[in-house]
């Protein structure tokens, strides 16, 4: 991380019920597997007076430097490990660790990413088009956008970011990286504006460029084949008892979690048609939210960021008698 970099005011979002539903218990080891700039690990450690032993995963390094100032305090219980989140069960198993009480995932990005113009994530401020939370990867969003083909670009933009007009941007932005590359943030969101027409440019209740960025950003961090590796290997990770925190920020990435959990909580996932069931499934997880959980208007009020959030909770269930290794 640069020296002049001042870390920005990150709010973590619903901090009390991540504590709640995680019920950190003394002695516990804690996955964070988005440690970000260490808020809610923060609170798990205070919440329990230190007595938890947290392993901080992150992608970004940049997040990982700022949550190794913020965690200092327990610097001896706080673990922190640059890496994909859908590596978690690799970087558990090399802590030296044969499960976890407990893992939480707020998913997304995190204020550093926004607010640093450098990153490329926002359409706000100008900066390189870049977008990658590992800047080790390959892959940015300008080589993405000035280089992936039409059908590709309508299709990032129209499966990632659920927009309606994916074809209008995908075609504005084809044509006008023939004349020059696209490499800023404010290029791109001028662009994909232009691609609006004019009455529903100015009807639209967030900037128009807010689901082409989003869209870009999951592409380049091929963030939903991450979050559905994390909640395989954490199901696997899980001591039973133990319960896993998910936070999502956008309807894909919550419907995701949402069919994870229930399928995991299935007794029998034999089609339904079946009067007998042979599938031979035990349930792994229980749901401890019915409904998603998310912000007060109060938290909302104090951390727009938040508004977006849901959070959802369950629990390992102990394996059935047959799975115990003998
Ligand atoms: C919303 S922020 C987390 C903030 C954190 N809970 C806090 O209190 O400071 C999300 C973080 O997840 C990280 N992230 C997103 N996808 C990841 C992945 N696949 N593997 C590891 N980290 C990831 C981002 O880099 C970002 O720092």
């Amino acid at each position: 991380m640069s020296q002049e970099l001042s870390p920005p005011r990150h709010v973590p979002v619903l901090v009390r019920e991540v504590v709640d539903w995680l019920a950190p218990r003394s002695g516990g080891r804690y996955l964070d597997a988005t440690v970000g700039l260490g808020g809610h690990s923060a609170a798990l450690l205070e919440a329990t007076g230190g007595a938890v032993e947290i392993l901080g995963m992150d992608r970004d390094d940049q997040a990982l430097a700022v949550a190794r100032q913020r965690l200092a305090p327990w610097a001896g219980q706080v673990h922190l490990v640059q890496a994909n989140f859908a590596e978690a069960a690799k970087v558990v198993q090399e802590q030296g660790w044969d499960g976890v009480d407990g893992i939480l995932a707020d998913l997304g990005v995190s204020s550093l990413q926004l607010e640093t113009p450098e990153r490329g994530f926002s359409f706000a401020v100008d900066g390189p088009l870049d977008m990658r939370m590992d800047r080790r990867l390959p892959e940015t969003a300008a080589k993405l956008v000035n280089e992936a083909s039409y059908v590709r670009l309508k299709g990032i933009i129209r499966d990632f970011g659920e927009e309606p007009l994916a074809g209008r941007i995908a075609r504005v932005l084809v044509d006008a990286r023939t004349r020059q590359p696209i490499t800023s943030t404010l290029e791109l969101a001028r662009l994909v504006a232009l691609a609006y027409p004019p009455t529903r440019r100015h009807q639209a209740r967030n900037h128009p460029a807010t689901r082409t960025f989003q869209a870009l950003r999951m592409a380049v961090n091929e963030e939903l084949p991450a979050v559905e590796a994390l909640l395989r290997a954490a199901v696997a990770l899980l001591r039973p008892g133990a319960r896993l925190v998910v936070i999502a920020f956008h309807s894909l990435e919550d419907r995701l979690v949402k069919r994870f959990f229930r399928a995991e909580a299935a007794a029998c996932v034999c089609p339904p048609r079946q009067a007998v069931c042979t599938c031979g499934h035990s349930p792994r997880l229980r749901i401890l939210t019915r409904k998603p959980v998310t912000p007060s208007d109060a938290e909302v009020a104090a951390n727009p960021r938040s508004r977006s959030a849901k959070l959802r909770a369950a629990e390992r269930l102990p394996a059935p008698p047959q799975e115990v290794q003998t």
